[in-house]
């Protein structure tokens, strides 16, 4: 379906070409006044320009043609050269209707199968995950499900990290524990257990160990970088310990992202790149474009428009060791073999801004992606605690992202408990979506790139604009839908339709809704959950107003009343697609 806007659009476009104008003048929008009127269209003050006349003089041309449309209640020139308009509630009824009976509302599939990577989660093995893994996760869900939505082919890709020193620093730290382990058995050539040497509490365990005693003993930090050497060079017991860090690490990350109900299509790894690496650095060689530098292998990607110094990309360090950037190329050269997408996307820390800057530079010099592939970095703000500073446990130590999600559920499980009819078991289901909805509500509500405060009283409250809040008026829908059920079980909203409103605020739940396909397809070609989210604050508060100002289920006109309930359930069905989108689930009560 067309948006709304759209088709109110097409009416005042049309009336400018019939009055002589270029037709481009004519895009209408939401008002800024909306206590004046519904939309407005300030086309009359930039033709005013071309056409050297007054504004008022072409706005009042316009609205003089426009004024017995049947798509107009209400249609005015108002100076300086605003048309101001107000449409026809059968031409917004008619909208409604053919939402509802359409597949997803009316919103088009204009991905046409376009193929997208989102590189999201990024977390890397035996590493507990932490709060910045958490917005990585979340919104690359959340752009992932709203380009599927809309028809893209979407590949979440979780590219796990494998391939660096927390690897090296492992074996190091093992062999320091447990010197007689068969791994470290130079002269063993037999096979290795099946069963890895550790657990992954163990492991979680093993990792922060390791890292502090590299910072402080430069010995055993030399002992790790030789084991990262000779772990990615092929040592056998290494290789074989490295694949038991990844086994444990993997089958726990599994764990840990179906509970916050993330889901990867490919569970791609940084080693599985390593093989690309050797051809990729040849090209880059025989093409010119790298070359030494301190001993180092170089390519320059300055640009004559830079303002800001952009240092050259580092392919091989003068150790002869590849960096994170070698295998962030090897990977895009990997995607385009397998999937020849027309987009990745990158849900970073925008931290790493120059590091996709360079690395994407290098790309297209290379030409590694064809010039109409995109390539694109999201980077996010920091998530920090109510001191401004980036979120810490109390004693100072890195949220991991269990206790995180502990601490919403805690909160939640507090307030859901006093209610005694809800048994235990429901009560801890309910308080693990709410809790969760509440984390991931109070991340994608704010812009992607800014640093947002943690602060889980605010968040998991029932008021506001709140994860909980838009769940307690999806609830709410669902009981009232519930209890007429119930005592009409033949009820099929399919039967009704909705009838030209009665009231205000019945008349602006309409309007909200007729948003939705804008709102959805705005949200993914700016890569904005959060005109998501203000979209359903939006459409939770006209439907509450909407419902305190009505009677639904005691209605006595039958037609009026079918009418309602067909109106709630289109919200109903809207809000929980929305919060789908935002990768949040709904519970049955709370
Ligand atoms: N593992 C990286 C980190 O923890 C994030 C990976 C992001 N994706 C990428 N293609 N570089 O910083």
């Amino acid at each position: 379906m067309k948006k709304f806007t759209e088709l109110i659009s097409d009416a005042v476009r049309d009336a400018f070409e019939k009055c002589g104008y270029s037709p481009k003048y004519g895009l209408v929008t939401l008002s800024d006044r909306p206590d004046l009127c519904q939309f407005q269209c300030n086309g009359a003050l930039a033709a005013a320009k071309e056409y050297k006349k007054a504004p008022i003089a072409i706005a009042s041309e316009i609205t003089e043609l426009l004024k017995t449309h049947t798509v107009f209640r209400e249609i005015s020139a108002v100076k300086p050269g605003f048309i101001n308009i107000t449409v026809d509630d059968g031409f917004i009824t008619e909208y409604i209707n053919s939402m509802a009976s359409s597949h997803k509302f009316g919103c088009e599939e204009i991905g046409s199968n376009k193929t997208v990577i989102v590189d999201y989660g990024g977390p890397n093995v035996a590493k507990p995950l932490h709060v910045g893994h958490l917005r990585s996760a979340v919104i690359g869900e959340s752009i992932k499900r709203i380009g599927r939505f809309l028809g893209y082919n979407m590949l979440g890709d979780v590219h796990l990290g494998d391939w660096g020193l927390q690897i090296g620093l492992i074996i190091a730290k093992l062999k320091r524990m447990s010197p007689d382990l068969v791994y470290f058995d130079e002269s063993y050539n037999g096979e290795y257990p099946e069963e890895a040497p550790f657990t992954i509490s163990e492991l979680e365990e093993i990792y922060p160990a390791a890292s502090s005693l590299s910072k402080a003993d430069p010995e055993f930090m030399e002992e790790a970088k030789q084991a990262t050497f000779l772990f990615q060079n092929g040592h056998r017991g290494y290789v074989a310990l490295w694949k038991h860090i990844l086994n444990v690490s993997i089958a726990d990350l599994k764990k840990n992202y179906d509970a916050l109900n993330v889901h990867f299509d490919l569970w791609k790894k940084e080693s599985d790149v390593q093989p690309y690496i050797p051809q990729m650095i040849e090209d880059f060689k025989s093409k010119g474009l790298a070359y030494l530098s301190e001993g180092a292998l170089v390519v320059d990607v300055m640009e004559a428009s830079d303002t800001h110094e952009v240092p050259p990309c580092i392919l091989v360090k003068s150790d002869g060791a590849t960096l994170y950037s070698t295998t962030d190329l090897a990977t895009i050269i990997e995607r385009m073999e397998l999937f020849s997408p027309d987009e990745i996307i990158y849900i970073v820390d925008k931290r790493q801004d120059l590091h996709f800057e360079q690395v994407f530079r290098c790309a297209r010099k290379a030409g590694l992606v064809p010039p109409d592939t995109k390539l694109t970095f999201l980077g996010f703000g920091t998530m920090n605690g109510k001191d401004g500073k980036p979120f810490k446990t109390r004693d100072g130590g890195v949220m991991r992202l269990e206790n995180l999600i502990r601490e919403a559920y805690d909160k939640v499980y507090q307030r859901v408990a006093e209610n005694r009819e809800i048994p235990e078991e429901e009560a801890q289901e309910i308080s693990r979506k709410v809790g969760l909805a509440a984390l991931k509500y109070s991340d994608l509500s704010n812009q992607i790139s800014k640093d947002y405060i943690f602060d889980v009283d605010r968040f998991t409250s029932s008021e506001g604009n709140t994860g909980p809040y838009i769940l307690y008026t999806v609830v709410r829908i669902k009981s009232i839908l519930g209890k007429y059920l119930s005592a009409n079980p033949g009820y099929r909203a399919e039967d009704a339709s909705v009838q030209p409103p009665g009231s205000d605020s019945e008349r602006d739940l309409m309007l909200k809704i007729t948003q939705f396909n804008g709102v959805v397809t705005d949200s993914y070609s700016s890569y904005a959950p959060h005109m998501i989210c203000q979209y359903i604050f939006e459409l939770s508060n006209e439907f509450n107003r909407f419902y305190h100002e009505n009677r639904i289920l005691t209605e006595q006109d039958p037609v009026k009343q079918g009418s309602w309930l067909k109106l709630i359930t289109l919200t109903r069905d809207i809000l929980t697609t929305c919060l789908d989108l935002l990768g949040i689930e709904v519970p049955d009560r709370m």
